[in-house]
């Protein structure tokens, strides 16, 4: 059986670090309000030269060094995005030819804060059809620049940033000892569509528009949704809380992954928390929080670790690989 096998990680951030005390004389807010809520206590902001293509870009280029391979090497890049640089062509097909590749295909997905988990899920299923052998994945964002600056329930809460993973085909046994992705469970549900989004778009406004959100309804949601496909994954596959060595949520609020990883009975220590350092970067969360776990050693080859993320649509989704 063909499983999609973990071959390089990578990852990028803009220039600039915006703490929370920097919000004074913007907004009314304060340090410890934001990071009692929600953790966070700095942000990357990006520039006008950093971009969703040229972060999805640095990040692309230090997952391909980590794996050891050039962009000749891929055959399928899947970025995941909400903030894309145009509204078209795909902001993949802009990081391909970035990247010099004048071959294979490339395109983007939608699905906000889950857009990594999609786009793993979607990768993987490309990899298994045989349509590629290695595929870079990326989360990139720029939510700095859909943020409505006036508004303090929306503005202290995301950062940009970017990670990417190369998937590579590799023959395995067809059971959870194999290295590589092992199973996925993604959901949507459209009624909740007026609780997080942005009131802009090409086909209603014209404009770009800004994030608005209902920050309790979705709080309100989260811990259900994340750890219902969590328990679906680890019912089709035998892993428990147990037995899974790193838990690597989408990285919105310290709150929501406190008590997932409690409801679960997921140990505090095995989860990856950064969102004190990055904030929500939406798709680029879950490789921005991999990508400091491989780098600072906590998660090394062969390690069970469960990816979540759930974001506006609302749409969530798991996915656990054998790293
Ligand atoms: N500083 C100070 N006070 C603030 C701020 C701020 N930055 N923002 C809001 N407040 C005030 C509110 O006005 C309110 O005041 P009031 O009681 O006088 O009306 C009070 O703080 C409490 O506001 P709540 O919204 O109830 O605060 P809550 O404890 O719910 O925390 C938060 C807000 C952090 C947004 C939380 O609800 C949350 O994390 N929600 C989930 C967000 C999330 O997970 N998103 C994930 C998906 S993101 C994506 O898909 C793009």
């Amino acid at each position: 059986m063909i499983r999609s096998v973990v071959r390089g990680i990578g990852s990028a951030l803009p220039r600039r670090i915006m703490k929370n005390s920097d919000f004074a004389g913007m907004v009314e807010t304060s340090d410890e309000w934001i990071a009692q809520r929600t953790g966070i206590r700095q942000r990357h902001i990006a520039a006008d030269d950093e971009t969703t293509a040229s972060l999805g870009e640095a990040a692309a280029r230090a997952a391909l060094d980590n794996a050891g391979l050039t962009p000749d090497d891929i055959d399928l890049i899947v970025l995941a995005t909400s903030t894309p640089n145009n509204t078209f062509p795909a902001t993949a097909v802009e990081i391909q030819n970035r990247l010099g590749m004048r071959h294979g295909f490339a395109f983007d997905m939608q699905a906000v804060c889950s857009g990594f988990v999609y786009a793993v899920t979607t990768a993987d299923l490309y990899i298994k059809g045989g349509l590629a052998r290695r595929v870079l994945v990326i989360g990139s964002e720029t939510f700095s620049r859909i943020l409505d600056w006036t508004d303090r329930s929306t503005c202290v809460l995301f950062g940009d940033g970017a990670g990417a993973l190369v998937l590579e085909a590799e023959e395995g046994q067809g059971t959870v000892a194999d290295r590589g992705v092992l199973a996925a469970s993604l959901r949507s549900d459209g009624t909740h569509k007026d609780k997080l989004y942005v009131d802009g778009g090409p086909s209603t406004s014209g404009t770009v528009g800004h994030l608005k959100m209902e920050g309790r309804e979705v709080f309100k949601h989260a811990v259900g949704m994340i750890t219902d496909v969590i328990e679906d994954v680890f019912a089709r596959t035998g892993v428990s809380a147990e037995t899974l060595d790193w838990f690597v949520p989408h990285q919105a609020n310290k709150r929501i992954i406190d008590a997932s990883a409690k409801k679960l009975g997921i140990a505090e220590e095995k989860a990856v928390v950064t969102v004190h350092l990055h904030g929500n970067t939406s798709a680029a969360s879950v490789p921005l929080a991999l990508s400091t776990a491989v780098a600072d050693g906590r998660i090394k080859k062969g390690d069970l670790v469960m990816l979540e993320a759930m974001g506006g649509g609302f749409t969530w989704g798991a996915v656990l690989i054998r790293w």
